[in-house]
């Protein structure tokens, strides 16, 4: 991979550059005041992989945002790679957080990245590690050094659940036919740090309304005798975990698979320092379910999480209502056997079973996901471990995150392939918060480590 390597030296400037672009255009993909945004971000994506030589490249258009395919199929019997990313980003709010415009890159640095980082939405999350794929291809193409077949799936709903690749799946199960997915959409434990991401949670998402009153009433003349919905909801919520942090949902826990001992011990071995941890988010102490660290809390075990709330009266100065409706949209991570239809059934049961007759409720169901855990004594996880051993000089960790990618088990299931999760971004790069960003050092690790991966996973497979 010595030539690509040298034509990767040579055009990194331009690499950025064109990263940059990208990350002008606002892919929402929650957002449909966006919709036209994430079309241009999928031609863009289209496009860059037609300039690197990728063949039969399409903007498959789907019931939501498009979806970009192409190809490069060298040899009938060498292993078919395909990669998978999304292009579009969260939401960009709070607006008035971010230190320079999320649709206005710019790079900075800072303390975890003296070398200096791309501020962006979507910067490591995922254009910016999507990319160093289309990169790391268009060098090892034009330096002759492509080992195997490539091909791209790179979807636009990644952030919104993955609901139409599913279908996409079934319906193209012969064009994606592969022998391992490769995805950079997760983390490394720090730059000096390497690890491969073994494990994702599941999800299960839904949204909430209480009312009480037909209507919002004067909280002087009705306060005290009809139920305040606000009220009802947060205790409802603040129920849902007891004094150790556990979930109060019966039968939540009843399919979690247990992890060993063994397991427990050398995931708790991963360099993970507490303090650094509450002094970068500002807290004077962790919290969560009692028996289990940090580690543990965040990756092996399921968890329930309010991610919005709202009601009555929110706006300047004081107004005495005693609103009629609250809502809340609250999500849970699943880990292990817990299956999401499943879990949003226990969360409606339950949730309906401790309303009060004062109020009534409503429960709906966003999207979900299943959890994952990828073996190590896979080829495809070996290439990973060697190529990262390569550009880092340090064996990576395995580790299991905390987050989702809904996808992931469904290239198992429907196309009956298995995925390793090589991603080059760190957990404190700021993914769905405001100054999101992604270290220049890791852009560049990622695009030199990719051309490995190929090379070893063709020669172990
Ligand atoms: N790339 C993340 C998932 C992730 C981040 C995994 C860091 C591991 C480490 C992905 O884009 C994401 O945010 N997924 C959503 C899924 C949801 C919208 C269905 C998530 O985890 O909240
Ligand atoms: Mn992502
Ligand atoms: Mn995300």
């Amino acid at each position: 991979m010595q030539k690509t390597q040298t034509y990767i030296q040579q055009h990194q400037n331009r690499f950025l550059e064109e990263l940059l672009d990208m990350l002008r255009i606002a892919s929402i993909s929650a957002d449909p005041a966006y919709k036209d945004d994430v079309a241009r971000t999928a031609e863009f994506v289209a496009e860059k992989l037609r300039i690197a030589g990728a063949d039969n490249v399409e903007v498959v258009p789907t019931a939501g945002h498009p979806i970009v395919y192409g190809e490069k199929l060298i040899d009938p019997n060498k292993p078919t790679v395909l990669v998978y990313g999304h292009y579009d980003v969260q939401p960009a709010d709070p607006l008035e957080l971010w230190t320079s415009g999320p649709f206005d890159p710019v790079i900075k640095k800072t303390e975890i990245h003296p070398d200096g980082a791309i501020f962006a939405r979507g910067s490591c999350d995922d254009k910016g590690q999507m990319y160093m794929h289309v990169k790391a291809f268009e060098a090892m193409l034009a330096s002759g050094e492509l080992p195997c077949n490539v091909k791209f799936m790179i979807e636009g709903e990644e952030e919104v659940g993955s609901v139409n690749l599913g279908t996409f799946l079934e319906n193209n199960k012969e064009k994606l036919a592969c022998d391992v997915i490769l995805i950079s959409d997760t983390s490394i434990i720090a730059n000096d740090t390497p690890s491969i991401t073994v494990g994702l949670r599941g999800l299960s998402y839904v949204e909430v309304e209480v009312t009480g009153a037909n209507r919002d009433l004067h909280s002087g003349v009705y306060g005290g005798a009809v139920a305040n919905p606000i009220n009802i909801l947060s205790k409802m919520i603040a129920s849902m975990q007891d004094e150790n942090n556990h979930i109060t949902i019966p039968g939540f826990y009843d399919e979690v698979l247990p992890v060993s001992a063994p397991e427990r011990k050398a995931m708790n071995e991963a360099p993970f320092n507490e303090k650094t941890y509450m002094t970068d988010l500002g807290i004077g102490s962790v919290h969560g379910e009692a028996g289990y660290t940090t580690l543990e809390r965040t990756s092996i075990r399921p968890t329930l999480d309010c991610n919005g709330i709202w009601g009555g009266y929110i706006g300047d100065g004081a107004k005495t209502v005693l609103p009629s409706k609250a809502f809340a949209k609250i999500s849970m991570r699943l880990v292990p056997n817990q299956d999401p239809d499943k879990i949003t059934d226990l969360f409606a049961r339950h949730f309906k079973a401790i309303a009060p007759p004062s109020v009534q409720v409503e429960v709906r169901a966003h999207h979900g996901g299943l959890p994952v855990v990828t073996p190590t004594d896979t080829p495809e996880y070996k290439a990973a471990a060697k190529a990262m051993a390569t550009t880092f000089g340090k064996e990576p960790i395995p580790q299991r995150g905390g987050g989702s990618i809904p996808i992931v088990a469904l290239f198992e299931s429907i196309l009956g392939v298995k995925s390793v999760l090589m991603g080059f971004g760190l957990d404190s790069d700021n993914l769905h918060s405001p100054n999101e960003n992604y270290g220049l050092f890791n852009f560049y690790k990622g695009i030199e480590t990719i051309p490995y991966f190929y090379q070893y996973y063709t020669e172990l497979k």
